[in-house]
């Protein structure tokens, strides 16, 4: 199986890319590493076990980074509930906390495994990930390939008019990592704005036991906001789509393009720079995914969900 490792700030769509990584028999889940991003890392550590938990696994969760690299740390709650998880209120974790740090832990196991092993699977900002590399330089040729959410070209930003969620918390870190010379598989929300719910996904959802539920209330809750603000269909879920495509990159199509961080400009902090008709010399970065098979990819949540 490839063998991941899930960095995260869950967050309902967080929470759904993780159960779809732990349904999957082709991906190996290494661990969890929380980070600070929708909600404090007090919390997203604990929803990521409580996360674990609901799929009846014991994968070890670690707690990473709690501020950003050089910023004070901006909260989605807005979006995401208190709890970071509102929906379905889950049992208090009984799954510990490993006492290693997250960083630790990303660096121990990059050490630890083959080069070109393993693939990392950021879902919020890039915090953990970049101190890992800060600290530990000869970790990164030994990434197998990052696989994230974050960013939007085309499809603008949702925190600012420019910059998606993920990059804009932590723009430094986004840059350390866009430079990494690694493979990197970028799932902006010119993509994850396509991949939006259904009432009668949902719905089938509710039907399909315990957990069901539990995912038909975490989107029922986040659909609110998506709908309420942007008038969509459904709620983009965005986090997923890194898992999707780990599994079924046939159902998404990008280009191999240079992005860029910005991270001097007020207006703009946080922004995608995506080259996306070559305009530049600048040599590709990463594969910037543009489109995806909504049918597809809501199939494929379905099949592993009920498999749980
Ligand atoms: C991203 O921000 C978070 O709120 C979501 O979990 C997702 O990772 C979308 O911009
Ligand atoms: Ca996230």
């Amino acid at each position: 199986a490839q063998k991941i490792i899930i960095d995260t700030d869950p967050g309902q769509d967080d929470a759904v890319a993780i159960l779809l990584a732990l349904a999957s028999p082709e991906l190996e889940v290494l661990g969890l590493t929380a980070v600070a991003g929708n909600v404090p890392l007090d919390l997203t550590q604990r929803n990521a076990r409580q996360i674990v938990e609901l799929a009846g696994r014991d994968t070890p969760v670690f707690a990473g980074c709690d501020a950003p690299l050089a910023r004070p740390l901006v909260t989605a709650e807005h979006v995401h509930g208190k709890t970071g998880l509102d929906g379905i209120a889950l049992p208090d974790p009984t799954l510990p906390l490993q006492e290693s740090h997250g960083v630790d832990f990303i660096i121990e196991t990059l050490r630890r495994e083959p080069a070109g092993t393993v693939t990392l699977c950021p879902l919020g900002p890039l915090t953990n990930i970049a101190t890992a590399f800060e600290r530990a330089p000869d970790i990164v040729e030994k990434v197998q390939r990052i696989v994230l959410m974050g960013g939007g070209f085309f499809e603008g930003g949702n925190i600012t008019p420019a910059a998606e969620f993920n990059i804009y918390v932590d723009p430094e870190a986004a840059k350390a990592v866009f430079a990494c010379g690694r493979p990197i598989t970028v799932l902006p929300l010119d993509a994850t704005h396509k991949a939006l719910t259904s009432k009668a996904w949902i719905a089938e959802m509710r039907s399909m036991g315990r957990i069901g539920e539990v995912v038909a209330s975490w989107t029922d809750f986040f659909e609110r906001f998506d709908t309420e603000k942007y008038g969509s269909e459904g709620a983009p879920l965005h986090d997923p789509c890194v898992i999707a495509w780990l599994l079924r990159p046939d159902l998404f199509s990008g280009r191999e393009i240079n992005v860029e961080i910005e991270t001097q400009s007020e207006l703009t902090l946080g922004m995608t720079v995506a080259d996306w008709w070559g305009v530049t010399d600048r040599a590709p970065n990463a594969l910037f995914i543009g489109e995806v098979d909504r049918d597809g990819f809501f199939s494929l949540l379905s099949e592993r969900i009920g498999q749980l």
